[in-house]
């Protein structure tokens, strides 16, 4: 079996995950150039220690650019930190704002609080900035190698968290436009309001976005060994939880059986068709991508293609 239905015109949102190491980048870098034969792909890596400049053998940045060599396809590594410093220069005023009107606090006071990083939030933009590229709608594909299971999880909470933020903002500013109103001063939404407003339809949008199933996939990657069969269960279980589609999986680095294979690679065969058989079991729901082990690293754009051939089998 092969990767199925990645080029459907309405898919615009396709995530590959998994454990650390078992070949995200390497097919979220193969299906980028498979969707670029065909639409305008842009490949965005979230994983904090980006690897695509690496996957593709050229560099990439923190802004778009195109993948030289191959046609349709632009890549970005989004830097949360530049994001979330932008975020927060941007919407500074507002932000000092609410805790002005609305609380005890005196300017020092909220100016500490204002750089004291809010846990999670440098994901939230992440997700922000995927969100904005494609309400920009440049592109006609975005795929996205997302960092292991973990924080990939940790981004897909946020939207929940961000939204419980913003609720305690907003009964802030509720008890002050109430204050006002009794002292009868004039109750005007002000840029705070405005603020919250955007970031909860930021929320809103990063939630609709996530769980359509016919505009968002999350494609999971496996290996055949104990410890990532179990983290793979985890991050399944996770997903669906989430609302977020998983229809497929790719069971990776796969060694195939065969006359000649050295003693090494025959007990390693034989150890993985345990964990196989458990995915396969496991996952009956899911269309599992067999992928063989390939000798030597996948590496560099000929590496790739030959990779994104065996992975959507258009050979
Ligand atoms: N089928 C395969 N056969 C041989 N090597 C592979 C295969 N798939 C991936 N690799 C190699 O395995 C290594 C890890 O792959 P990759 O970087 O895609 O994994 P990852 O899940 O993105 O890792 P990380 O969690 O560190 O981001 C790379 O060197 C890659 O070239
Ligand atoms: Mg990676």
């Amino acid at each position: 079996m092969s990767l199925t239905g990645l080029r459907e015109p309405g898919l615009k949102l396709i995530l590959f995950g998994g454990k650390g190491g078992v070949g995200k980048t390497t097919c979220a870098s193969s299906a980028a150039i498979y969707c670029a034969q065909q639409a305008k792909t842009l490949l965005i890596s979230t994983d904090p220690a980006h690897s695509l400049a690496d996957s593709l053998g050229q560099e990439i940045g923190d802004t778009i650019r195109p993948v030289k060599g191959v046609e349709n396809l632009s890549a970005l590594e989004v830097n949360a930190e530049k994001a979330m410093a932008g975020f927060k220069s941007k919407y500074e005023n507002e932000i000092k704002l609410i805790f002005d009107n609305s609380s005890y606090m005196d300017a020092d006071d909220i100016n500490a609080l204002f750089t004291l990083p809010i846990p999670g939030l440098d994901e939230v933009m992440s997700f922000k900035t995927i969100v904005d590229l494609i309400e920009a709608q440049q592109f006609d594909k975005y795929i996205v190698d997302t960092a292991p299971t973990g924080h990939a999880l940790r981004l897909l909470s946020m939207p929940g968290l961000l939204d419980e933020w913003i609720k305690v903002l907003a009964t802030m500013r509720w008890k002050y436009h109430r204050v006002v109103d009794a002292f009868g001063g004039q109750n005007r939404t002000n840029a705070a309001d405005d603020f919250m407003l955007e970031m909860k339809k930021t929320v809103k949008h990063i939630e609709q976005l996530l769980k359509d199933g016919r505009r968002c996939e999350f494609v999971v990657v496996t290996i055949p060994e104990s410890m990532v069969v179990a983290e793979t269960e985890r991050l399944v279980r996770s997903l669906k939880t989430y609302g977020v589609a998983v229809r497929q999986l790719v069971i990776n680095q796969v060694v195939e059986s065969g006359l000649g294979l050295c003693g090494f690679c025959r007990a390693r065969h034989k150890a993985q068709q345990v964990w196989i058989d458990r995915l396969h079991d496991r996952f009956r729901n899911l269309r599992a991508t067999v992928m063989t082990a390939i000798p030597g690293e996948v590496q560099g754009l000929g590496a790739l293609n030959d990779f994104k051939n065996k992975l959507f089998e258009t050979v």
